[in-house]
């Protein structure tokens, strides 16, 4: 009964790899008959470059160190490793209580455990043993985290895409509408930077001007490529557009960031806006960018009632509209995008036309 446990516990040891450095011969071949009869792999080194050059190159669970070595000592050997791998689960065989490193040095190193070194394994193998039982915990969490953040990824895709879906079908309503969200989400990243904004704030702009008109999806085609005027009720249905697209996009976790531009992309700066009637600061600082972008590709590109207006036209109705529709600091700022980088809006103009 005893041995059949005993052969389930070598079998599983087997998968396990120890590599042992010790510059006494006599050291390493006894851990290796000892390590190799409990069934670990074992691979012995007495040179610390050796060694280090194979944590490099192959793959170790546990390293047993010694730690008075030439050409340097234990402590060095662990600091070299820990700059390439931090995973590696290092115990430290010291000598005589008087030659052992310092325990400030052990815990600033990363080492797991160190005992003294005796003809008697005993202690070692104890440790061994325990450090085995961590390294399988922490393999075990590695795994767990990568299935979590495999399907996250999977999941996160597979939503981007159906949204991207409806997306395409919103712009394919109306010809006149197609590749706006793109300029949008283009004309806002550029402001964004000009503005200094993080890393993660231009991905919510980008993503924020993707998506701003989602919504449009549930207003019918009728009011959305209306050539004349519309009546009072039909406008008030476009103006429900913000306020369906952030229904469509509440649900998912990854669309949270970019809600306040789904839904205040339409506030005006004087308060005179919708859906919210927000003035000034109240309305989300992302949200304000990205009307500017909206109202500026509004006007270049051809809609079913009109053509795009002439360059100078726009740029008077943005100076026209500054404090009142636009927060002045954004629409200053893109005015002078206007007139020094005119190059990038042209180049945002022609990707998407
Ligand atoms: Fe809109
Ligand atoms: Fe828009």
């Amino acid at each position: 009964m005893r041995k059949g446990l005993q052969n389930v516990e070598s079998s599983e040891n087997n998968t396990y790899k120890i590599i042992a450095v010790d510059d006494e011969i006599g050291i390493v071949d006894s851990l290796s008959i000892f390590l190799k009869r409990t069934g670990y792999q074992f691979v012995g080194v007495t040179d610390p470059i050796e060694a280090i050059e194979k944590v490099k190159n192959e793959h170790f669970d546990l390293m047993i160190l010694d730690f008075i070595m030439t050409p340097f000592h234990g402590d060095q050997v662990v600091e070299e490793i820990r700059k390439f791998n931090k995973d590696l689960y290092i115990l430290l065989l010291t000598g005589h209580k008087d030659l052992a490193p310092p325990l400030e040095t052990i815990k600033k190193l990363d080492i797991q455990g160190y005992c003294e070194k005796s003809d008697k394994f005993d202690q070692l193998l104890l440790l061994i043993e325990s450090g085995i039982k961590s390294i399988k915990q922490m393999n075990e969490i590695k795994n767990i985290n990568n299935q979590l953040s495999d399907t996250y990824e999977k999941l996160e895709q597979a939503y981007l895409e159906s949204i991207e879906t409806l997306r395409y079908t919103v712009e394919a309503k109306d010809i006149y509408t197609r590749g706006h969200s793109d300029r949008v989400a283009e004309y806002s990243v550029l402001i964004g930077k000009k503005l200094g904004l993080s890393e993660e704030d231009l991905k919510t702009l980008h993503l924020g001007g993707l998506f701003h008109d989602i919504g449009k999806i549930g207003v019918p085609d009728s009011i959305l490529q209306k050539s004349s005027t519309l009546t009072d009720d039909e406008y008030s249905q476009i103006k429900q557009h913000p306020n369906i697209g952030v229904h469509i996009l509440s649900n998912a976790s990854i669309f949270q960031d970019i809600l306040p531009i789904v839904e205040h992309h339409h506030e005006k700066f004087d308060g005179s806006g919708y859906p919210s009637r927000l003035k000034g600061n109240d309305i989300p600082y992302l949200a304000r960018i990205t009307s500017v972008a909206d109202s500026f590709d509004a006007m270049t590109s051809r809609r079913s009632y009109r053509d795009s207006l002439p360059m100078e036209t726009v740029i008077s109705e943005l100076k026209r509209c500054s404090g009142t529709q636009f927060d002045p600091n954004i629409v200053n700022l893109f005015l002078d995008i206007l007139e020094n980088d005119f190059s990038s809006i042209q180049e945002i103009m022609n990707k998407h036309k």
